[in-house]
């Protein structure tokens, strides 16, 4: 299992990083710190040169000093002088508007000219989805995007479109201009140690797979919980919503990795190509079943950590009468063969009780003939999961007998547990190296995106029609009671959250 495990010497070209939106939020929290942190662990190969690109009108210094503060903020173990005086060498900034084509010609004479810069252009897109548009036409306005000194890649976030048709829209754009394979759709929870590690346990441990399929498993739950709020990206959150922010990328990756068949082999696309077998098994919701299916919920003020936080309506840049969800909920079932029937429970929500991503998946009970008129009568099932965050672990609920002449059962746990926490790389850090590298087998493709949106598209243009109510839920809490109502049986219920992993010993 060791496509995506790199060694020292992987083969990275010089180049240059041009990163669109550099006092954005993602910018800010994510891509500047995964690179200093390359740098920090002294992965980040010493021919690669990072292009700031925005509107202030800063010196290379001026925007170095900017990057230092916010580093200070997220480095992992406080600032490492002698590092950021490394990673500072690499840093320039380009002043510039996305949507002037002279700004992008200014950019591009400064590429071919400064001796700083090499001839492969990584272009990162963290800019707003509906500024795409001129970034794209202004790249190939002014000719960047031709690969004729070197190699012109585009690294695009999610959300790829706002729904199927503009998505489509799209990608017909991006094809008029850039081949599939200078394209990276990005989905960070892909470029994630423990999401690797659900192949890995899938497909490294042969015990598993008699079991993994409709005759042994009862449902799947995936919830993604976070105490976080919409911390200061209304602008965008108001307009798109958990759905399209959580579940149509994140959760639905992680529903095709847990069900898919081992691929052939683990390259980009036998990878990519069983994931889309089951994205498109995916029973589609008609539309009068969505009530049935899918469930949303708003976050109103409470208390997380013993602190008072505002509701959702009452944060900046959300409109007054918003009914975006920052909790959905939906069930949905694959239907083939080795799923046939087996309900896939999704939750994801903001300033939810505790930070969490859990896979659940419970057991059928056994027969229960054995034990009939015993106190055994009703045996709780087995179950597994896979903790993706905070913790990374893997555990399996069992049965075993309570000590003493009564024949009664008591639940305990087996976990298999990674406790090295100095080994492990942010999921930014992995997807960055592997667009340097060339890569592509953590980036979707457009068919699991387009595929992605058919599951989700009936759902958004119902809630797009019903903007008169939205049920609300205590901040600090699990989500409404209410959202159980999409299981299919009474012994179902939401698992929250693992207590006591075998890591806290340590
Ligand atoms: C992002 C979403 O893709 O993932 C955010 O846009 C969400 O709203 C975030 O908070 C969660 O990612 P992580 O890695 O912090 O679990």
């Amino acid at each position: 299992m060791n496509a995506h495990i790199r060694t020292d010497n992987s083969p990275t070209q010089p180049c240059t990083l041009i990163i669109f939106g550099v006092t954005g939020h993602l910018s800010i929290n994510k891509l500047l710190p995964a690179l200093y942190h390359l740098e920090a662990s002294d992965r980040l190969p010493e021919d690669v040169t990072i292009l700031g690109f925005g509107r202030r009108d800063w010196s290379d210094e001026q925007w170095a000093d900017q990057v230092l503060e916010e580093i200070k903020k997220h480095a992992r173990g406080g600032l490492n002088e002698a590092v950021f005086q490394r990673f500072r060498q690499r840093l320039h900034f380009q002043k510039g508007d996305l949507s002037q084509e002279q700004s992008f010609k200014d950019m591009k004479q400064r590429l071919e000219q400064g001796e700083a810069f090499h001839h492969n252009h990584i272009f990162y897109l963290a800019i707003r989805p509906q500024d795409y548009n001129f970034a794209i036409k202004n790249l190939v306005v002014s000719g960047l995007h031709n690969e004729d000194n070197g190699y012109c890649r585009l690294v695009i976030e999610k959300p790829f479109g706002h729904d199927l048709e503009s998505s489509e829209v799209l990608n017909t754009q991006l094809h008029k201009n850039f081949r599939e394979e200078q394209l990276y759709r990005i989905d960070h929870y892909l470029g994630k140690d423990t999401v690797q590690n659900i192949l890995v346990f899938r497909f490294a441990n042969l015990l598993l797979e008699p079991l993994w399929n409709r005759n042994y498993i009862d449902h799947v739950q995936i919830t993604h919980a976070e105490t976080a709020g919409v911390a200061g990206r209304a602008h965008y959150y108001d307009s798109a919503g958990a759905l399209r922010d959580m579940i149509q990328s994140h959760l639905l990756q992680l529903l095709a990795l847990v069900a898919m068949e081992p691929p052939a082999h683990l390259d980009a696309n036998a990878l990519r190509d069983e994931k889309v077998k089951v994205l498109r098994s995916i029973r589609p919701i008609s539309r009068n079943a969505v009530n049935v299916h899918a469930f949303r919920a708003q976050y109103a003020s409470g208390q997380i950590e013993g602190e008072k936080v505002p509701g959702y309506l009452e944060e900046g840049y959300v409109a007054p009468n918003s009914t975006t969800e920052t909790f959905a909920a939906m069930k949905l079932y694959v239907d083939n063969w080795r799923w046939k029937g087996v309900p896939f429970y999704l939750r994801t929500g903001k300033r939810m009780e505790a930070d969490n991503f859990l896979v659940s998946i419970r057991f059928k009970r056994p027969p229960q003939q054995l034990f009939k008129d015993t106190a055994l009568e009703q045996i709780e099932p087995d179950w597994i999961f896979l903790n993706i965050q905070p913790e990374e672990s893997l555990r399996i609920e069992m049965q075993v007998k309570k000590a003493g002449l009564e024949l009664e059962t008591q639940t305990t746990q087996l976990e298999a547990s990674s406790c090295d926490k100095t080994q492990k790389i942010d999921a930014y850090e992995a997807l960055l190296l592997e667009v340097m590298e060339g890569d592509q087998s953590q980036f979707l493709r457009f068919d699991e995106v387009s595929w992605a949106w058919q599951i989700v598209d009936p759902v958004l243009r119902s809630w797009m029609d019903e903007q008169d109510y939205i049920h609300t839920y205590p901040a600090g809490t699990w989500g409404p009671e209410i959202s159980s109502r999409l299981f299919d049986s009474n012994d179902q219920f939401w698992r929250n959250k693992l207590e006591h992993s075998i890591c806290d010993k340590d």
